[in-house]
């Protein structure tokens, strides 16, 4: 064989083996994640749930695909004030340290939900009678308990969920902490969750402002204004809590918007409604679910969207439509979740794969 043609051969053979090599250690499709095997906890930002204690006692799947597709819970329930708070100066941790006890044996973050909410105060507050200083002392007296107690456990704290209606004005009827003290309790909140945690991230947690710009423009006013008076805050949280019908260039321009002044943005409460009428006899279709699969890949691409260092990430609200809380709370037959209630990948779960997937 000619000196030449030896050479190309040896060139040709080696070229071939190389990309034999390399061409199946780079990931033949036998090698390449597939949704089966990939879970979330691989993502680039973290992914979670809202968590139930009963739930994670009671039933070894729902225990099993947190752990396998979480890096981040929140307490669906037991770190409210309703459920810790047993009278003045009484707290009861016990479920909620329940949670934490699972995260850290799954390595997984804490997001604590809630420090300030308008809904579900304990009776002992409804019926307490005070001054508007003796309410401020309170507010700070139990933000320190509560706070304090997780100290360094959990990482990150709604102070104050749900401060807004829908017209962007602030919520005043229900809102007991508004009547008592006014406008500052807001503020109030922020500066004594920091002094009880100073480690902790501090988010503002509501809902709506991928359906309403002027519900996400007060959002956005109020943090410009605490961020103005130095109030310590770190990041706002839009629940999004949304549906089948909402329009992907809203929902992204209001995840945009949130994070317009560099504070991180946490999709804190993600579930996606397909029952739009809450008819009780609705049966959710394959068409329903490619509809949600599309709500969920959007959430993902404008959570993609922002700077790394503002993507706080994406929390569902629940771990499977068996116990989701549109289902149990409010009794309406529907199945907004990216799990289904056999456990299973629903489409919504693709959809996230492919918002996760760099453009
Ligand atoms: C809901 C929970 O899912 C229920 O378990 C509870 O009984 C009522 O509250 N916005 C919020 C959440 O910030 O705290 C609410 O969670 C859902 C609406």
């Amino acid at each position: 064989m000619e000196i030449k043609t030896a050479i190309y051969a040896a060139i040709l053979t080696g070229s071939l083996a190389f990309l034999t090599y390399f061409g199946s250690s780079c990931g033949s499709s036998k090698d390449l994640p597939t949704p089966e095997k990939q879970t979330l906890r691989e993502a680039v930002f973290p992914f979670g749930g809202a968590i139930s204690p009963e739930f994670l006692k009671n039933d070894t799947q729902y225990r099993e695909l947190a752990a396998r597709e979480f890096s981040s819970i929140t307490a669906e329930y037991v770190m409210k004030m309703t459920a810790i708070s047993r009278g003045k100066d009484v707290y009861d941790f016990a479920a909620a340290d329940e949670i934490i006890d699972f995260a850290r044996k799954n390595k997984m973050r804490v997001h604590g939900h809630t420090l300030v909410w308008y809904r579900e105060t304990p009776e002992w507050l409804k019926n307490y009678t005070g001054t508007r200083e003796d309410f401020i002392m309170l507010l700070e007296k139990y933000i320190k308990a509560v706070a304090g107690h997780f100290k360094g456990k959990v990482v990150s704290w709604d102070v104050v969920n749900e401060a807004l209606l829908d017209d962007g004005s602030i919520r005043i009827e229900e809102n007991i902490w508004y009547q008592k003290i006014g406008l500052e309790y807001i503020e109030i909140a922020f500066r004594a969750a920091h002094k009880a945690d100073p480690d902790a991230l501090l988010f503002y947690n509501e809902y709506g402002q991928e359906y309403s710009k002027v519900k996400s423009d007060a959002v956005n006013k109020l943090m410009d204004e605490l961020i103005e008076k130095r109030v310590p805050i770190h990041g706002i949280g839009l629940q999004m809590h949304t549906n089948a019908n909402i329009n992907d260039l809203q929902l992204k321009q209001a995840v945009r918007d949130a994070g317009a002044k560099g504070l991180k943005v946490h999709i804190s409460e993600l579930d996606v409604q397909t029952n739009m009428e809450n008819n009780s006899d609705y049966v959710f279709t394959e068409e329903s679910a490619l509809k949600q699969k599309e709500v969920y890949r959007w959430a993902t691409e404008a959570m993609m969207e922002l700077p790394a260092n503002q993507r706080f990430g994406i929390t569902f609200w629940g771990v499977t439509d068996q116990y989701s809380w549109r289902w149990l709370y409010e009794g309406i037959p529907d199945k907004v979740l990216p799990f289904s209630e056999k456990y299973e990948h629903k489409p919504g779960y693709k959809g996230i794969l492919e918002g996760l997937k760099e453009k």
